[in-house]
């Protein structure tokens, strides 16, 4: 990709137009752990999957991510850090942090933070992100993070009874987007998050991600898989868990689920 401004990210790039999807091929390619990996038969840290449609693009607790072709950008990392368990869930937080950012630099509009990760402008989803990994007793052995942004117009991209819910980067912003450029600025931002927080940086980025985060101090009810709760949402942990205050006065803690 010419005009790229990093280091690792996206130096590999596995350039598909159908598959199904991009976090599937990353971590086939990513491998398994031991031989293969030492005999460079795996991939490297950053490489980028990326594909003009995925036919069985995946979301968050196991549902379905529609990803037609071309209407997006439909992308996984491939990132190896040498870090315990604990702290792959703050690699979501990062890579919205990360994007928030790309879309702002590229786009001009601030998109903002829904908890879990999802990236919203005025109320609509514009982006999800998915993260996976691989790990050999409490060590990673890779984290594949796949971002889906909706770049084309939603009337396009969604199935009809859910197109209220979405929107894109072109009916935002009225124009087409160069998903090229996006994509690049997506790959620097995340290196740049990506760096900071191996350096022990993750207390600002938890802040800059709090600070465009809009599930926060306000009324809200999280529905988890079985039950719905409301309370006052008081604030994300460095686990990414969400605290509410809940109305008969319970703090209770959400390590995932849809929050309205
Ligand atoms: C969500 O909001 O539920 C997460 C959606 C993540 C979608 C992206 S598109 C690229 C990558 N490949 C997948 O199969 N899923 C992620």
């Amino acid at each position: 990709m010419s005009g790229l401004l990093t280091k690792s990210l996206g130096r590999d790039v596995r350039y598909f137009e159908i598959v199904d999807s991009t976090n599937n091929k990353a971590k086939e390619l990513a491998g398994f752990k031991g031989l293969s990996h030492e005999a460079g038969l795996t991939a490297a840290e950053g490489m980028l999957v990326i594909a003009e449609e995925q036919t069985g693009g995946r979301g968050r607790l196991g549902r379905s991510w529609h990803a037609p072709y071309g209407k997006g950008i439909w992308m996984s990392v491939l990132l190896r850090p040498q870090v315990c368990l604990e702290i792959v869930y703050q690699m979501t937080m990062i890579t919205a942090v990360a994007v928030m950012r790309a879309v702002r630099e590229v786009c001009g509009i601030a998109p903002e933070i829904k908890w879990p990760n999802d990236l919203q402008y005025e109320g609509k989803k514009l982006c999800g992100i998915l993260t996976e990994m691989s790990a050999e007793a409490d060590r990673v052995n890779y984290i594949v993070v796949g971002i889906g942004i909706n770049t084309a117009s939603a009337g396009d991209l969604i199935p009809p009874q859910i197109t209220h819910q979405m929107t894109s980067l072109s009916e935002i912003t009225g124009k087409p987007v160069s998903r090229v450029k996006l994509v690049q600025e997506v790959l620097q931002e995340l290196e740049a998050c990506y760096d900071s927080w191996l350096a022990g940086g993750f207390p600002e980025l938890l802040e800059e991600w709090k600070s465009h985060c809009n599930s926060l101090n306000r009324q809200v009810a999280v529905k988890t898989l079985h039950e719905v709760y409301t309370g006052w949402s008081m604030d994300v942990n460095s686990d990414g868990a969400l605290l509410l205050k809940l109305d008969n006065g319970e703090i209770k803690k959400f390590v995932s689920g849809d929050v309205s």
